[in-house]
């Protein structure tokens, strides 16, 4: 089986990285894409919260530290998606090698179609091993100089190591008239926006109820948008039935 690692890199925190994981995974899975995802957020994992995976024994980081195998530590989501939690102690941190990190990573060719991995902000160690260990990369930005700038770092450092990057997810698109839109960015970053997820309220919900929004809402914009960047990886076309009522509100949210 011909697998695809794919980073999920921002630089800035609070992005959007873990909501677009999470929600690339579960449009993945309703696409029947045979899909893991891995929390490689490692010093400040929140992706199970936002799957509402309970508390687990084994984790990324005692796969990490050699007490545990791959298999003991994913969790089976009831929508077929596979997780590989991270874990949320404290002391979890300590002997971590970011090498078998690496390793591990690179380990998951052939055993699923597609691997997502989330990442931590900044561009440290761990973020520099998903950035390097990826086959490919998206990076998640918000449409404001400050989070476009950190992009930019991620991309020139994937260039360096020779990771291809997919292209850019602008996340909480609000369509206000001062928001850089999306011919600059991708002026910018010399990459194209391969999707426009809107600011949406309900995101925020479906994270309170630590279900993605392609599962808690799945006709809403936002939801739409991430099931259509599923289909751009896959290569394949999302077809959404639209009501009439759908289609007047779009025009007038423009
Ligand atoms: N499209 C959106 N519309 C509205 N709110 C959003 C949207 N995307 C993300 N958010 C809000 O932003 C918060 C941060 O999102 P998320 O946790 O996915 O960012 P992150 O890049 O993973 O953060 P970190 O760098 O800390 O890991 C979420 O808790 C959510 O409330
Ligand atoms: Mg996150």
């Amino acid at each position: 089986m011909k697998t695809r690692i794919i980073g999920v890199v921002s630089g800035k925190g609070g992005v959007g990285k873990t909501t677009t994981t999470s929600n690339l995974g579960a449009a993945l899975s309703t696409l029947r894409k045979n899909t893991l995802l891995v929390d490689g957020n490692l010093t400040t994992p929140n992706l199970s919260l936002h799957l509402g995976i309970p508390f687990y024994p084994y984790t990324i980081h005692e796969i990490l530290k050699g007490e545990a195998e791959l298999e003991d530590a994913i969790f089976y989501h009831r929508s077929g998606l596979k997780v590989l939690p991270a874990s949320l102690s404290l002391s979890a941190l300590r002997k971590i090698n970011l090498r078998k990190f690496g390793e591990l990573l690179r380990s998951l060719e052939g055993k699923t179609e597609y691997v997502v991995v989330d990442s931590s902000p900044g561009l440290g160690k761990e973020t520099q091993a998903i950035i390097e260990h990826s086959d490919e990369l998206i990076v998640v930005t918000n449409p404001e100089f400050p989070a476009i700038t950190d992009a930019l770092k991620v991309i020139k450092l994937a260039e360096s190591v020779g990771t291809s990057v997919i292209g850019v997810v602008v996340n909480r698109v609000r369509r206000h008239p001062k928001e850089i839109p999306k011919e600059e960015i991708e002026g910018l970053l010399e990459y194209p926006v391969i999707a426009n997820i809107p600011e949406d309220p309900k995101v925020h919900v479906s994270i309170i109820k630590k279900t993605p929004i392609v599962f808690s809402y799945p006709n809403s914009s936002a939801a739409r948008a991430f099931k259509q960047l599923a289909g751009f990886l896959a290569g394949e076309e999302v077809k959404e039935k639209r009501s009439i009522l759908d289609v007047i509100f779009s025009f007038f949210r423009r």
